[in-house]
This record gives structure tokens, sequence and C-alpha cells, in this order.
């Protein structure tokens, strides 16, 4: 079985180096020719853990290649992925369909064999029935072209291992013939256990929003509380232990901080409002409007954070460690990190960044900021230090270390990571994001908060 991925962006480029670990031939096709090149030599154009050595792998034993060409592709695979991008519509924040749309119809102009189209980008519930008509309007005559959907839920940083040991595979289909084709493409993993969700088309759509939708809630939920704490006092990351002990709960996506970004998260819960305001069932989907809001107050909260413990932005200093929207990542797409630095910089500060992935795509978004290859290069001078991505490399910083390094003593945790009573208890101001930040200590705290408790104005 030969298998083709139509775009080679995060998604894509996965699947198609994961396709080729399981020992089929693979084409990957992208319209941008600087791309093809760069991964036909076996580079890739952004920073995933382990997929750089797949490809590599694979291009070398030519298991894997990449082409501009629809006619090859066409002409070539038996089953056909999509894996375009589907960006935030400008306007009503809807899905934009454009690039899955014009794969699809090329693709179906170009197959010359019977084929399974099988789409894996995220799309508004409806999509594969619609493209169904489109690849028959659209296919050459005495070519059986199928339709099938086949939501990806791998997340950025474990992308290999998340394709191939996924923890569900979920399938929208038509027929037993194309729900035994995609048993073949998935064999290893069925082999190994993992489950098999087959089902029609608009569920298969469904259960991939909506598990995203269900994981922006779980962020947010927390942070509205968040919001309480830092008002009335109490320990935020305790509440989230507490309550997800309860395995109804699970304390997974429960951590408070500055919120959820990325390519994904953000632009499908907007996607899914708006797909449900064109299906008459608006009402149903406007909790996730609240979830959205939340999620963009924790970006003005660290700002006024800032703001309180500096008196003014205006010509202070301030170090960022971390752009990157989430760790081991370097996508800054929608990211709170470089939001809240560009935030920060509106307001009159300079912003030196430190991510150990993010800086370059940072720096063509934002090219404002100072961008620096280290902490200690970062935090040089700085009035005030913002943590907001929970890499590695941060969670293992010290007071006393960082203390070397900088003049200040003055940080915000935007990611809940650091012991807050250590950092205090070393002369540094702490404020975290859900913890009431105060001018005093009282005498007499309950354990939990004199471990948080931070020094300082009250807010
Ligand atoms: C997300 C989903 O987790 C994947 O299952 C899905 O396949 C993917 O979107 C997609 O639709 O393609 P991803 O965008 O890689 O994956 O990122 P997440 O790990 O979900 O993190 C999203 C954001 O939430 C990050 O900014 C992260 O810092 C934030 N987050 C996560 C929190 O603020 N708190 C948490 O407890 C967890």
């Amino acid at each position: 079985m030969r298998i083709t991925v139509i775009g080679t962006g995060y998604l894509g480029a996965t699947h198609a180096a994961c396709m080729a670990e399981l020992g089929f031939e693979v084409l990957g096709l992208d319209i941008d020719p600087t791309r093809v090149a760069s991964l036909s030599e076996g580079l890739l154009p952004f920073h995933e853990p382990g997929l750089p050595e797949l490809l590599g792998k694979h291009v070398k034993s030519g298991r894997l290649r990449f082409t501009t060409s629809y006619q090859e592709v066409g002409a070539w695979g038996d089953v056909h992925f999509i894996g375009v991008g589907t960006p935030q519509r400008a306007g009503d924040g809807g899905a934009d369909m454009s690039f899955v749309d014009a794969s699809t119809v090329a693709l179906a102009q170009s197959i010359t064999k019977d084929a399974l189209i099988v789409g894996k980008s995220t799309v508004p519930v409806g999509t594969t029935r619609r493209l169904k008509t489109l690849v028959q309007d659209n296919k050459r005559p005495g070519v059986t072209v199928n339709v099938a959907w086949n939501p990806e839920f791998l997340r950025e940083g474990f992308a290999v291992v998340d394709t191939l040991t996924p923890d569900r595979l979920v399938i929208g289909v038509e027929s037993r013939e194309d729900e035994a084709v995609l048993r073949k493409v998935y064999a290893t993993a069925l082999a190994g256990g993992v489950p098999l969700i087959s089902t029609d088309f608009e569920t298969a759509e469904l259960v991939k929003v909506a598990a995203n939708a269900f994981l922006a809630t779980k962020i947010s939920f927390i942070n509205a509380f968040s919001e309480v704490t830092e008002v009335i006092g109490g320990d935020i990351r305790t509440l989230a232990d507490a309550i997800g002990i309860d395995t109804r709960i699970g304390r997974r996506f429960l951590n408070a901080g500055i919120g959820f970004g990325g390519g994904c998260l953000p632009k499908d819960i907007r996607a899914l409002q708006a797909r449900a305001a064109e299906l008459g069932v608006d009402r149903s989907m406007r909790f996730l409007d609240e979830m959205d809001g939340i999620n963009l107050r924790r970006r003005e909260r660290a700002v006024d954070l800032a703001r309180t413990m500096l008196g003014s932005l205006s010509q202070s200093r301030i170090a960022v460690l971390g752009v990157a929207f989430k760790p081991n990542s370097d996508d800054v797409r929608d990211s709170p990190a470089l939001d809240i630095a560009n935030r920060l910089s509106d307001e009159g500060a300079q912003v030196w960044i430190y991510d150990p992935a993010g800086n370059s795509n940072a720096s063509r978004r934002s090219p404002q900021h100072h961008y620096v290859s280290s902490t200690e290069d970062a935090v040089k001078n700085a009035d005030l230090v913002l943590l907001l991505t929970e890499w590695d490399e941060f969670k293992a910083l010290t007071p006393e270390g960082l203390s070397v390094q900088t003049g200040t003593r003055k940080i915000i945790d935007g990611r809940n990571i650091l012991q807050a009573r250590v950092w205090e208890d070393s002369g540094w101001s702490v404020a975290s994001l859900g913890r009431r930040y105060v001018t005093t200590q009282t005498t007499h705290r309950p354990p939990s908060e004199q471990l948080q408790m931070s020094s300082g104005p009250a807010v």
C-alpha cells in the first residue's frame, strides 16, 4: 500500500515520517517548493523531538520522498492523507477551509487509480460529506475515489510518540472496505491494543473538536479559580491537586497560569462556535466564548502584575524566559508568552527574551524585542523577570543561581513552577498567576499558604 500525505506542516510531516517508520512507501506533497527541497534533504523546518531522526532515516532509505506535483501523487498513491492547515478565518473566527478544499479538488483531479482520501486536518463538522461531493464532481471518470475522516490527536513536543502509539484511533467511514483499508494502515497500533472507534463522518469530526474544547475548558476552569484565589488567597496548585485526585476529574490540564495558546486550542474553540452558529445551535457552544475570555484575561493579569511590581512599565527592562506556547516546541502561534511580551513593550518596556527553541520564530513575528541565547543574557540588568514557558531548564532555576546573574529580585511565575516560599526566603519578591499578591506576610498561615504566599504590594 502506497501512502501519500498532502501538506507537510506539523501534522503532515510527522504523519509522513511515521508512516514510513511503520514500513510504508510514502510520498509527501507540499505546494511550497522550499519546504519540499528542505524535507527532501532530511531537514525539518521546525522543532519536534525525535522527528529529525525519523525524517533523516527514511529519506535516506528512499522510503520517504517529497514532491510538489499532484500528478505524481495522484498516479502513485493508494491512500491519500490530507494534513493541510485550517487557520482561523478573519471575521467570525470560523475555520478557513480554502487549503482543504483546494487540495481535495487538486487531488481528485489527479487520481488515476482507485483510491481512498483520508482527511486528518481539524475541520468543521459536515466537511467530509461536503468533500465527498467535491471529489465526485472533480474526479476522473472510471476511477473510484472514496473519502474518510481520521482526526489526529498528536501534541506538539510528543508528535512522534503520539502518532506511532496513539491512545485511540478514530475513523469516520461509509463502508467496511474503507475501514479495512485504514485497519491495514494502522495494523501495528491495532496489534498493540490501541482502540479503534469506527463511526460516521460527523462523529469522527466532532470527536476532535470536542476533545480540544474539553481540554481548553479544563484549563480555563482552573484559571477561573485563579481569579478567585488571587483575590481571597489560597493555593491554586493544591486546589488542582485535590480535585484532580478524583479520577472523574483528573489532574492533567489543570495547571493554572498564563493559559493556553498554540495553533490548535484557541482557533478550534472559535471555529466550533462559528460552526455552531451556522448550524443554528450557537447557544450550545456559547460557554466556549467564556473559556476564551478567561484565557485571554490571564495575559492581562500577567501584565497587571508586572506593572504593579515595577510601578511603571515605561523605561523598564524586563526579561522574558520562554516564548514558545509550550515547552519542547518552537511554535509561537498565539503564544500567551509572546502576547504578554508584546503588551509589555506596548507600554514602554524593553523586553529581553530567551527561549531554548522559540527565539527565531518569535523574532520574525515580533522583531521589536531583544532576543538572546541564554537566561544569563536575558536577565542581565533586568528590573523584573517573567517566567512564561515551563522548559526544564527554567524549572531547574534556583534563587541563588539567578541572583548571581541579575541584580533584580523580582520574578513573575507565569506557569506556577517555582517554590515561591523558597525564593522569598532568598530575598525574592514572587508573583504567580493564581496566587494573591500581598505586601506583608501574615504570621499564622495554613501550611499550603506558607509555601505559596508571596510578598509585595497588594494588587
Ligand atoms: C492540542 C491537544 O492537546 C492535542 O490533543 C491536539 O491533537 C492538538 O492540540 C491539535 O489539535 O492538533 P497542542 O496544541 O500541541 O495539542 O498543545 P497542548 O499540549 O494541548 O497545550 C495547549 C496550551 O495549553 C499550551 O499553551 C499549554 O501551555 C497550555 N496548558 C496546557 C495550560 O495552560 N495548562 C495545562 O494544564 C495544560
